[in-house]
């Protein structure tokens, strides 16, 4: 046969290229960078054409995200949502255009969940209770009262409302717990920075242990607890969530004493959903990733595995 150059968006194997449309809320931690970097890693390796949005945590920019991808006709539109509320109207137009949705790492609050196929993530619930759970424990010996500061992420997001929950769910019945302030902190290090230095200038050394939504929050925080004169990790027992290099290498530093693992690297499980839905196949409600803890024991073996 004569060879000829497949037409765009043709593959070699006669197949029409999936085109899949992604929603990114933004770029406001190392988890949010290395979830970007997996969905395009994960899109190339699959052969499947991403067009790629960041929204820089808006909202309003995720919906015209939405609304382009479908006058583009993508075959599928993934979305990480930067709050849970405010999704029925865009998924609504998506379901009109007849274009499937999929939810990726946060959830969305609907009033009617066959509006989008599959949400691919982490379980926020349980790692707070993991967070309260390694408190519990540690703190086991120590009399109370434990003055606790709470860095939350980004108001209305799932991570920070269930992680929040699943903390104060679990230090229920241990009353020498006292939390003595919850702030937001938008996930960013700067803003953990902030708020931590104003928690400082408020408790001082009344703050017995930082719990943070996420490592760059709880990173961004050591820096204030420094510069205030106390040591993180000794003065204040730290846990956050995510597993970062950079947190591990913190713990290893002796900064921070737990962190909850929550995985960023979803881009095969949604190019696998992706394919799955393009073949006809129904997908199960919810694809939830496993995540283990790390301690200052377990750091200093995982450091190096790290990929983010
Ligand atoms: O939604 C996942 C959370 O968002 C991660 O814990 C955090 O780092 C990110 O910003």
């Amino acid at each position: 046969t004569v060879g000829t150059v497949p037409a765009e968006g043709q593959l070699t194997t006669g197949k029409r290229q999936i085109v899949l449309g992604f929603s990114q809320l933004g770029t406001e931690s190392d988890w949010r960078n290395a979830n970007s970097q997996s969905v395009k890693e994960a899109a190339e390796e699959a052969g499947i054409e991403l067009i790629f949005e960041n929204a820089e945590q808006s909202q309003k920019k995720q919906f015209e995200a939405v609304r382009g991808f479908i006058s583009r006709k993508v075959d599928v539109i993934a979305i990480a949502p930067v709050v849970q509320s405010g999704w029925d109207p865009i998924l609504d137009e998506a379901q009109q255009a007849g274009i499937p949705v999929i939810i990726v790492d946060r959830a969305v609050d609907v009033e009617d969940a066959s509006k989008y196929v599959t949400l691919i993530g982490s379980d926020f619930y349980e790692e707070g209770e993991k967070a309260g759970k390694f408190l519990v424990d540690k703190m086991a010996g120590t009399e109370g009262p434990v003055g606790i500061v709470e860095l939350k992420g980004t108001a209305g997001s799932t991570p920070s409302i269930d992680r929040g929950r699943g903390f104060a769910d679990t230090l229920q019945g241990h009353a020498k717990f006292k939390v003595l302030q919850s702030e937001y902190a938008d996930f960013t290090h700067e803003q953990g920075r902030e708020v931590m230095k104003s928690f400082l200038q408020e408790f001082g050394d009344g703050i017995g242990v930082l719990y943070a939504h996420n490592d760059d929050m709880a990173l961004g925080a050591i820096e204030a607890i420094e510069a205030y004169g106390l040591k993180p990790g000794k003065d204040i027992v730290i846990t956050s969530v995510d597993g970062t290099r950079r947190a591990l290498e913190s713990m290893i530093a002796g900064k921070i004493n737990a962190v909850v693992e929550c995985n960023p690297l979803l881009g095969p499980n949604l190019m696998q959903a992706v394919n799955e839905l393009m073949e006809g196949r129904t997908l199960p409600k919810k694809i939830v990733t496993p995540e283990s803890v790390f301690t200052e024991v377990t750091a200093e073996l995982e450091v190096n595995n790290r990929k983010y």
